[in-house]
């Protein structure tokens, strides 16, 4: 992260914020929520560091409450649908930066990754908008003055576009949802994890693994929704709450074997959680199934400590020590990227978290 110490001055009427913010991947999943965007249950998650949406807001005073939306751009071409969707969070994120409303914005916005890759886009580009707001404010107002507010209120309006881009306004693991345990803990913001954690599990690589990019047939929120009438809800709440726990012990303890464990049995509850809701889903395919079962074959061969994880869909995560990333590229080209059609992955790792990056233009 890079300090934002601006003061407020000739940029309180015009100026240009650029902030790059990476997606992040849950070890331990969020997954249904109640109303206002509060957690059913405690998360946990590694901030990547090269899957990034590059955000930039441009901000112009305009006449008391006349301020709008004036552009917004993806990817370097203009577009409706997404500008509309922005347009209803900035609306909804009005209370929370009570100026917003006498300026004039434009908003342009890239990912370092195809949109359909089936990464997490929301995470990233949510998080990197509110940054951009919270900069903002800062320029605008003086407030938060302090790096640790400034961080909260980035990660409290990040939660209110989507609840994952909470936790990558942090580098490394960070928490999100109230857990009794840490008592800095909460359902409106995220927090950083990163002062107890053992060397060995520190730098982690991520490798995604694009089994199937098409567009997923059951969205996130519908996701998140089913899990209100899912007869294992209750059930799944207390059990994410206890894998938290535990996570936290580990990540200190350096114990990788509990790490793999808890690891696996999330994204395989995440998954199992769909197919016991509504009508029942599945989002992975054959191929999620034939490196799953390679990824632990691999691991009872070698000792090679590396953990499958999954998101809302097909495509795996590898999670690894990076001391072992020469073994585990090895495996990865040899065994896994023919289940991966046109040998599709991305390599990516855990990261320093988001940079402000006034300089840069977002395309
Ligand atoms: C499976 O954060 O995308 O990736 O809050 O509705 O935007 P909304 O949902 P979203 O859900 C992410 C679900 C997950 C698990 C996780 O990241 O914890």
């Amino acid at each position: 992260m890079e300090k934002n110490k601006k003061q407020p001055g000739s940029d309180r009427d015009a100026g240009t914020i650029c902030w790059r913010s990476p997606s992040n991947i849950a070890l331990v999943k969020y997954w249904g929520k109640r109303k206002g965007q509060i957690p059913a249950n405690p998360s946990i998650s590694i901030t990547l560091n090269s899957s990034v949406t590059r955000t930039c807001l441009k901000y112009a005073r305009s006449l008391p409450g006349r301020g709008a939306l004036k552009r917004f751009s993806f990817g370097g071409a203009e577009n409706a649908g997404f500008a509309q969707r922005v347009g209803k969070y900035l609306d909804s994120v009005g209370d929370l930066y009570p100026f917003l409303g006498d300026y004039d914005l434009e908003i342009t916005s890239s990912n370092s990754f195809p949109h359909s890759s089936g990464i997490a886009s929301s995470a990233s580009a949510m998080s990197a908008l509110a940054l951009c707001l919270t900069s903002m404010e800062r320029n605008v107002s003086g407030s938060p003055s302090e790096d640790e507010s400034f961080y909260r209120k980035a990660s409290y309006a990040a939660r209110m576009g989507s609840g994952s881009a909470s936790r990558s306004v942090y580098p490394g693991y960070v928490l999100w949802g109230r857990l009794p345990a840490v008592t800095w803990s909460a359902d409106e913001f995220a927090v950083p994890l990163n002062d107890n954690i053992h060397d060995d599990l520190r730098e982690m690589g991520d490798a995604i693994l694009l089994v199937d990019e098409s567009p997923k047939k059951v969205s996130s929120s519908r996701g998140h929704a089913l899990m209100e009438d899912n007869p294992w809800s209750r059930v799944r709440y207390e059990q994410a709450g206890s894998n938290s726990v535990r996570l936290i012990d580990v990540l200190a303890a350096g114990d990788i074997d509990e790490f793999i464990r808890i690891t696996e049995q999330e994204a395989l509850t995440l998954h199992s959680l769909m197919m016991n809701s509504g009508g029942g889903y599945i989002l992975m395919k054959p191929g999620t199934l034939e490196i799953i079962e390679r990824v632990r074959r691999f691991r009872e061969e070698t000792g090679v400590p590396a953990a499958f994880t999954l998101d809302a869909g097909p495509n795996v995560h590898l999670i690894y020590p990076v001391s072992f990333r020469e073994s585990v590229i090895g495996f990865i080209k040899e065994e896994l990227l023919q289940f991966c059609p046109g040998g599709k992955w991305i390599d990516d790792a855990s990261g320093k978290g988001p940079l402000q990056a006034d300089d840069e233009t977002s395309k």
